[in-house]
């Protein structure tokens, strides 16, 4: 079964809901800051082009049912401030990775933490996965430090596993089993 959509899931500060087509204009300030994709696997968005090509692979992940793409609402101010993925599900495994980028004006706030937890949340209950998963490289200091407050275990690092932007990188993986998560 594919992974199903929730309409939306919320914590104190923020709206995390399914990505819309007309979410991309305010996503161009998050994904067209070279800083905020520093350690992301696609290139910083430049023009309206290049998050419709980023939209359409996010529509084709999501149709083989194996990925959700969230927006982040700002609830006080309305305002869409990053997102937040879900995908590589395995359904027999019952584990999904996640996936999240936070605009440079929302950094430092606690924002992706309480995002995460809502995330997890829903990911351990409704959902009802054991095993979620993340990988980050070694100098995204502040991404490594959100999985270890969230609860996040270092499983290990993975040599030169992926190539993105013309250079191999090594990423850390990271792991979070349901029995271990305690919610905040
Ligand atoms: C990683 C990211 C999501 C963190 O979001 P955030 O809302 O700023 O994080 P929080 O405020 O919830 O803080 C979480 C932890 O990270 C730490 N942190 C946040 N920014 C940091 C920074 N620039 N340097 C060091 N630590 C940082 C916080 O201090 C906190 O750790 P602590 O509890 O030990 O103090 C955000 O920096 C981001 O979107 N970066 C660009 C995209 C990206 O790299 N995504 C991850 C790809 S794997």
């Amino acid at each position: 079964m594919p992974l199903a959509a929730p309409a939306a899931i919320e914590s104190p500060r923020l709206l995390i809901r399914p990505l819309a087509h007309d979410d991309l204009p305010a996503l161009m300030p998050v994904n067209g800051d070279d800083e905020v994709t520093r350690f992301l696997p696609y290139a910083t968005w430049r023009t309206p082009a290049d998050a419709e090509a980023w939209y359409q692979r996010i529509q084709s992940l999501q149709a083989g049912g194996g990925a959700l793409q969230f927006v982040l609402v700002e609830k006080a101010a309305a305002r869409l401030v990053g997102t937040l993925l879900l995908f590589r599900h395995d359904e027999n495994s019952r584990r999904a990775e996640l996936g999240y980028v936070l605009g440079r004006a929302g950094w430092g706030r606690g924002l992706m933490t309480e995002a995460l937890h809502a995330l997890i949340a829903h990911a351990f209950g409704v959902m009802d996965l054991r095993r979620l998963e993340a990988e980050v490289q070694p100098a995204n200091v502040a991404s490594t430090r959100l999985l270890e407050r969230v609860g996040f275990v270092r499983e290990g690092l993975l040599r030169q596993r992926w190539v993105a932007r013309g250079q191999p990188y090594d990423v850390i993986a990271f792991g979070l089993l349901r029995h271990e998560y305690r919610s905040p």
